[in-house]
């Protein structure tokens, strides 16, 4: 029998996080109850917004989670997995189902699709259809990141060829979902990153019509209006803070703004925290759950078609994600950042 292996937070971090604020515990494999199932986890895919859940419940963060906190002192780490179905007592999963949902950092978790019903996640437990792509690819394009670039982009960014669309974060998972889909309407696109890796990637391997190292540039409002002759039309900002603001008043009358992430805000000490007001207004894919069928579908279309990549980064092992985690809050990624817990599923006869 396997054990069961999950991390817990063993303190509240006070800005970028330590690997000691979190602990790995190792017990017996959870058991079913009557309309649950047992989930074999193979993927954990990171994510930044996970560091907000990281911080106690308090007025400033509180909008995040109505229901309440989500992670606490010795509790699980929160986050995003895909996984195959063991063993089931709910009629609406089998064995051998694969499966995307919040289930947290550890090997096995035993849910009810029945009362699993987080606001962050009203669709639940998602069935994944394996022919629409890789494993690894339910968790970044076909996943949580590729439909929030794609449902943002369709009710907020509207965008007309020959527009111009700036991206923040625009090598990370989201940002490069989005920066993509605006080259595949015609729009001129902009991205902004950390490093020169990172711009050249977006350049270079995304076609990108310009990208500008936020860091290097001593003018970032001169560089992204050098870049942007006709103005902007749509930002897609994943940062929020100093830099949405600058990228913002170059907005052209008309122009649209996508409030995807504050990403620069997320490292903040608690203290900081109660001063930002910025969680308010946000776009939030969870809204439109109905259209995530068809997203997917069009996802999976343009990701077949090669129209459309997330490179990814694969780490070994449970007791690799809090490294991970911190790399990507650092910037260390470009694209998606995942730990490989287990094996893909062996096909079923
Ligand atoms: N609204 C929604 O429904 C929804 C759904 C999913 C995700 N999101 C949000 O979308 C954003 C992107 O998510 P993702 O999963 O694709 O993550 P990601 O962009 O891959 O996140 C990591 C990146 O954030 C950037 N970053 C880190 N610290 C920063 C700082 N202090 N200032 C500016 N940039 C910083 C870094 O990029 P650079 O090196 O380029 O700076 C880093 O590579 C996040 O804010 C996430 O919370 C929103």
């Amino acid at each position: 029998m396997p054990e069961h292996q999950r991390y817990v937070l063993a303190a509240y971090p006070n800005g970028l996080p330590k690997e000691t604020d979190f602990r790995l515990e190792t017990g017996p494999l959870p058991t079913t109850g009557q309309g649950e199932m047992l989930v074999r986890v193979i993927f954990i895919g990171l994510e930044p917004r996970l560091r907000l859940m990281m911080n106690p419940t308090n007025e400033s963060n509180r909008a995040m989670r109505p229901e309440g906190g989500i992670t606490d002192i010795g509790k699980l780490m929160p986050g995003t997995v895909l996984g195959e179905v063991v063993e089931s007592k709910a009629a609406e999963f089998s064995p051998g189902d694969l499966v995307e949902g919040f289930l947290g950092w550890q090997n096995y978790a035993v849910c009810s699709p029945r009362g699993y019903n987080r606001r962050n996640n009203p669709a639940g437990i998602t069935r994944c259809d394996p022919a629409q792509g890789p494993l690894s690819a339910k968790v970044s394009v076909l996943g949580t990141p590729g439909l929030t670039a794609i449902l943002a982009l369709r009710h907020e960014g509207r965008l007309k060829a020959g527009e111009t669309m700036v991206v923040t974060s625009a090598a990370g998972t989201v940002g490069a979902i989005a920066a993509q889909l605006g080259k595949l309407a015609g729009a001129r696109v902009v991205g902004l990153t950390s490093t020169d890796a990172k711009a050249k990637w977006l350049t270079d391997e995304l076609r990108l019509d310009a990208a500008i190292n936020y860091r290097s540039t001593k003018d970032l409002a001169a560089a992204i209006h050098a870049a942007c002759p006709n103005g902007v039309d749509y930002h897609f900002d994943n940062v929020g803070g100093d830099m949405a603001a600058t990228v913002n008043r170059l907005l052209n009358p008309g122009g649209r703004v996508t409030r995807c992430g504050i990403v620069a805000k997320y490292n903040l000490t608690d203290k900081e925290w109660h001063q930002s007001k910025e969680f308010a207004g946000q776009f939030t894919v969870h809204d439109h759950v109905a259209e995530y069928d068809e997203a997917r579908r069009e996802l999976s279309r343009l990701l077949k078609a090669g129209k459309l990549r997330c490179p990814e980064k694969i780490f070994d092992g449970i007791a690799e994600t809090p490294r991970a985690f911190i790399g990507l809050l650092k910037g260390e990624n470009i694209g998606k950042w995942l730990v490989r817990l287990g094996p893909d599923p062996v096909p079923r006869a």
